[in-house]
């Protein structure tokens, strides 16, 4: 059932963010979107045996939670910064009774959230299906919707940004959240095209972008693919909420305690295996000149060694699980350290210019 805005009407939006917790089972009319959630079976597989209490950082349609509820977890806490989300569970969260806790909030604070040590921390990075599939949440080309992209419904939309900054920070978002090489020349066709006519729908960006390119060959993908991908991530912080996500869980995770990330893209996944890796205290040196490392307390163990992606069972059911990546680690003994998110090779614009000043609102 399409949902709207109107219809959604929680004590949360009158509360501070994350603050609030439910364990409801309510509203009839929400009906459970189809969902699959990807590499599920194989994090079930490398988290065995699932015991005590977890945290689902990217709750979206409950598919890990309700997996690891299943496979033997007492409790799961499950955390999303989409309110849509949460009100979408609440037709089948009751069934957990409180085993299950929803809390509206971002998973760079998932150690206020869980409020005591973690066995377990799952993060599924990225938009849902639920989010893709609805025009109206504005994440994607090939359905008109406004040009919106806010996972948590708050805060500057990807039309304001499109619409107000200067032509280098879209070049530098383009370029550096979604690597996209033809990135001055579709800033360029951006900043053209909104003055008078603000874009403020995802068809006419789509259109923008893809105006720019070369038509794309049969298998290939669309030309608005990886711009969309970027504008979502600059709208959505999502690297510096990945940093602070993965600190935040070697905060919250006991001894033992497992931390598992999925991916759906290069850039994410070199941030994810950097982080295990110095985390491990495995990083591979420079150059083999370079003197070797002092040796580092781990904080992590690896359980995977390599990512692990879909099965062809997985991406017969599932093909957008194909660029899906698997990371998992034990938490160790060893006391929690803050992280310099340069080291992890996050993807980041350029420091040089301040955000006012990048913004030219108004002067095309
Ligand atoms: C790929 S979906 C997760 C799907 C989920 N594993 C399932 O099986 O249904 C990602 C979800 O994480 C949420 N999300 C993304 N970044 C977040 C963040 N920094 N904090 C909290 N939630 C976030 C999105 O709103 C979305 O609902």
């Amino acid at each position: 059932m399409m949902m709207t805005m109107a219809s959604i009407r929680w004590p949360w939006w009158a509360a501070r963010r994350g603050q609030v917790e439910m364990t409801a089972s309510r509203d009839q009319n929400i009906g459970r979107t189809p969902h699959i959630p990807v590499l599920l079976r194989p994090l079930l597989a490398a988290c065995a045996p699932v015991r005590g209490l977890w945290l689902d950082g990217t709750f979206g349609a409950g598919g890990y939670t309700r997996g690891l509820l299943e496979a033997g977890a007492d409790c799961v806490i499950g955390v999303d910064r989409d309110p849509l989300a949460l009100q979408m569970a609440q037709a089948w969260a009751g069934e957990y009774g409180d085993r299950l806790r929803l809390v509206a909030g971002n998973f760079s604070e998932l150690d206020a959230h869980a409020g005591a040590l973690l066995d377990g921390v799952v993060l599924d990075l990225g938009v849902s299906s639920m989010q893709i599939d609805q025009p109206e949440r504005g994440f994607s080309f090939q359905k008109d919707g406004p040009l919106d992209m806010r996972m948590s419904q708050s805060g500057e939309s990807a039309a304001d940004l499109v619409n107000t900054a200067s032509e280098a920070r879209l070049a530098d978002i383009l370029y550096h959240f979604g690597e996209e090489r033809a990135s001055r020349r579709i800033a360029r066709a951006i900043v053209e095209a909104r003055s008078p006519d603000p874009i403020t729908t995802t068809l006419r960006l789509a259109d923008i972008i893809s105006k720019c390119l070369p038509r794309p060959k049969p298998g290939q993908s669309h030309p608005a693919t990886r711009s969309f991908q970027a504008l979502r991530i600059a709208v959505n912080e999502e690297f510096t909420e990945l940093v602070q996500g993965l600190v935040a869980a070697e905060r919250a995770l006991k001894p033992g305690g497992l931390l598992a990330v999925v991916t759906f893209h290069s850039l994410e996944d070199r941030v994810v295996k950097r982080f295990f890796q110095q985390a491990a205290g495995e990083e591979p040196n420079a150059n083999r000149y370079a003197p070797v490392k002092e040796n580092t307390t781990a904080r992590f163990e690896l359980v995977t060694r390599k990512a692990i992606g879909p099965d062809d069972v997985e991406l017969a059911e599932n093909p957008r699980a194909r660029s899906a990546k698997l990371r998992v680690a034990r938490r160790t003994a060893a006391p929690a350290k803050d992280v310099d998110a340069g080291t992890l090779d996050a993807p980041d614009l350029p420091q040089s210019q301040s955000k006012k000043a990048q913004t030219q609102k108004g002067q095309r």
